[in-house]
């Protein structure tokens, strides 16, 4: 949209979401962490064929990352962002700093039991919380009809329609499918730090989402032997290091012994240092 406002102050970004909803707008939302991509963008033109106004937040949110992890390095280009954000459709685009996000020291954090027990969750002790805070507070400033979110982050976006459904925060979750470069790798705004080796690399993740979902429809029902047989060819890649493979249950996100139904094959794997997550839904008989 030509006319794209850019709002830093979360104040003045409730002041428009409540004239947006006083003359009738329905309002849809887009939270990104920016350097933005495709699969951003798909989520901001989803929500601006459906909804009358989008929003788009730009937030590397602190609270979601551990120790070691890559706050500081994290990818940032507001420029760049702003340009994409408004030829995809966004009509004003949040983008606080950690001061106004965060103006003291927090006592008040959103939790969602259980979910977080698996997959990522475990590896990134604390990072639901951040995200599940985040996203509680980024809901009551923009104060959303829809919220939109790409299946790339499953995990997260089952925390997040929990915590919605469970608090009855009032809108509705858009779960989008996750938008993959040509050679099938997942997009994601963490590509950036791959050097031309590790790039190709980075191909065994949908390689070896893709062998698992071959396995299952050829018959194959034992998770361990799905696993291991992903693992072997993760493995064959010289800078791959694999955090967590995982078949699970779409729903609950707990480990399944034995494929039955829907599963969810989701991993996390280093390539190099950039730690890159991917994840099919197979489809069980
Ligand atoms: P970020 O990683 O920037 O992702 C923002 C949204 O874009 C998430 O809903 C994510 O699932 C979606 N997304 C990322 N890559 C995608 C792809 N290849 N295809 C489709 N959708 C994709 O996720 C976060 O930021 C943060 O945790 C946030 C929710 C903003 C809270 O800080």
């Amino acid at each position: 949209m030509l006319n794209m406002k850019l709002v830093k102050s979360p104040r003045q970004m409730r002041r428009i979401g409540d004239e947006l909803r006083q003359t009738g707008k329905k309002i849809g939302f887009v939270p990104t962490m920016g350097y933005l991509h495709d699969g951003h963008l798909s989520l901001i033109r989803s929500s601006a064929s459906e909804c009358d106004v989008t929003v788009v937040s730009i937030y590397v949110n602190p609270l979601q990352f551990g120790p070691g992890e890559d706050l500081q390095r994290y990818p940032r280009d507001l420029k760049r962002d702003l340009k994409l954000a408004a030829a995809a459709g966004a009509d004003v685009v949040f983008a606080p700093s950690d001061k106004q996000m965060y103006p003291e020291r927090m006592l008040s954090f959103i939790e969602v039991e259980k979910l977080p027990d698996y997959l990522c969750g475990v590896r990134r002790p604390g990072h639901f919380r951040g995200v599940t805070t985040v996203v509680g507070k980024l809901f009551n400033i923009v104060g959303p009809d829809r919220a939109y979110f790409g299946n790339k982050d499953y995990q997260q976006a089952r925390v997040i329609s929990r915590m919605v459904n469970d608090l009855n925060f009032p809108l509705k979750i858009r779960l989008l499918p996750t938008i993959r470069e040509a050679d099938g790798l997942a997009m994601s705004s963490r590509n950036a730090y791959l050097n031309e080796e590790e790039r190709r690399q980075a191909r065994v993740l949908i390689e070896s989402l893709r062998l698992a979902r071959r396995l299952i429809r050829e018959g194959t029902r034992n998770s361990e032997k799905i696993k291991k047989v992903m693992g072997q060819l993760i493995t064959t890649r010289k800078s791959a290091k694999i955090d967590y493979i995982q078949i699970s249950d779409p729903l609950t996100l707990e480990p399944k012994t034995k494929v039955v139904g829907d599963v969810l094959v989701a991993l996390a794997v280093f390539i190099g240092k950039t730690r890159l997550i991917d994840n099919l839904i197979v489809k069980g008989n």
